[in-house]
């Protein structure tokens, strides 16, 4: 519990964040607080409850803030922070628009901070880590390595000479850079766009979607979810990727059609695939995708560092403060 009885600016803090996240409010003097002290989620009943009359909410991405968590906030709330840098759980449409109180009519006018940058190089680091493991089939050999010595039949394809691709140019330079190394032949990429300053990086080349699903031998996911990538790979993807290819997804699970997902690796339409992120998290424990030696699952763990994780929750704390004395936001969402 860390609000003592005072009229400054009432905030929730929806999960035990980081160290440094707490001590720039607690040092800040501006506003009273309280968290959900737990690295579980917060139950929505109890949520609901908590957010009545606050001036701010500090979230991550596990709290849905939609219409009814406005409502049971009330009027005052003005800001909402997430600590992260992914905003698919934010209604923005809601956030903006206006409402009717005692016939009068209000624009919600709440502002929105996130955390962009701060994780990117934790977030591609795991994503390397993750296509070397699903592609290297890492987690199924720590089984065998008791049974056998050399295991002479396992036999992977490696990244030398393979075409790396994905859709989120950002994420393939940053995926990229830390690859070059492993003398991959070549980085493909698509968007609605070519954009040949950032591509020059890695001398990454502009395909159609089509191209990139034919030509990947690895493929990374690193896009935000929007309704137009929202389950952008299914089946029209899978079937045209080669047999050999390696899916990875670190951004979020709605991008995938899991069912699709599962046909193409139980059938063997693609290799493998190695997921960060699932829908729902977490995944029931008897999902057909841990049925599969070929799917590498990981608890959404792409940000999990403490220098990352202390980043995004000092940002996200700077980000509230600003928002709440009306100022320019560190990182703030145009909503
Ligand atoms: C984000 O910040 O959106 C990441 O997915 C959280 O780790």
């Amino acid at each position: 519990f860390h609000r003592a009885m005072s009229t400054l600016p009432k905030v929730y803090v929806t999960r035990k964040v980081p160290p440094d996240g707490l001590d720039i409010l607690r040092k800040s003097g501006q506003v009273q607080f309280e968290m959900w002290d737990s690295d579980e989620p917060v139950p929505r009943v109890e949520l609901l409850k908590k957010v009545k009359g606050c001036d701010g909410i500090l979230c991550v991405l596990t709290e849905k803030i939609d219409a009814q968590l406005l409502e049971a906030a009330g009027p005052n709330l003005k800001v909402v922070s997430t600590m992260s840098v992914g905003f698919d759980h934010l209604s923005l449409d809601e956030l903006k628009k206006s409402v009717t109180i005692l016939a009068c009519v209000f624009s919600r006018g709440i502002r929105v901070g996130y955390t962009p940058d701060v994780l990117t190089d934790c977030v591609a680091e795991l994503t390397v880590a993750l296509l070397l493991a699903t592609s290297r089939r890492l987690i199924e050999a720590t089984h065998e390595a008791g049974e056998h010595g050399e295991l002479y039949g396992y036999v992977v394809m490696n990244l030398q000479t393979a075409q790396l691709a994905s859709w989120d140019l950002g994420g393939l330079v940053r995926n990229g850079m830390r690859l070059k190394p492993f003398k991959v032949k070549k980085f493909i990429y698509t968007d609605v766009a070519p954009r040949p300053e950032l591509a020059n990086m890695i001398e990454a080349e502009y395909v159609s979607f089509d191209e990139l699903a034919k030509q990947s031998d690895f493929l990374a996911v690193c896009c935000a979810l929007t309704p137009e990538t929202h389950g952008i790979c299914n089946w029209n993807l899978f079937s045209k990727m080669k047999k050999n290819a390696i899916f990875i997804n670190t951004s979020r699970g709605g991008v995938v059609n899991q069912e699709d997902l599962y046909e193409a690796l139980s059938t063997g339409l693609i290799a493998g695939a190695g997921l960060d992120v699932t829908t729902p998290e977490p995944l029931p424990t008897h999902h057909p995708l841990f049925t599969l030696k070929n799917c590498v699952i990981l608890p959404h763990i792409a940000s999990a560092s403490y220098t990352t994780r202390n980043a995004m929750s000092a940002l996200a704390a700077n980000n509230l403060l600003a928002g709440l004395r009306g100022e320019p936001m560190p990182k703030e969402l145009k909503l």
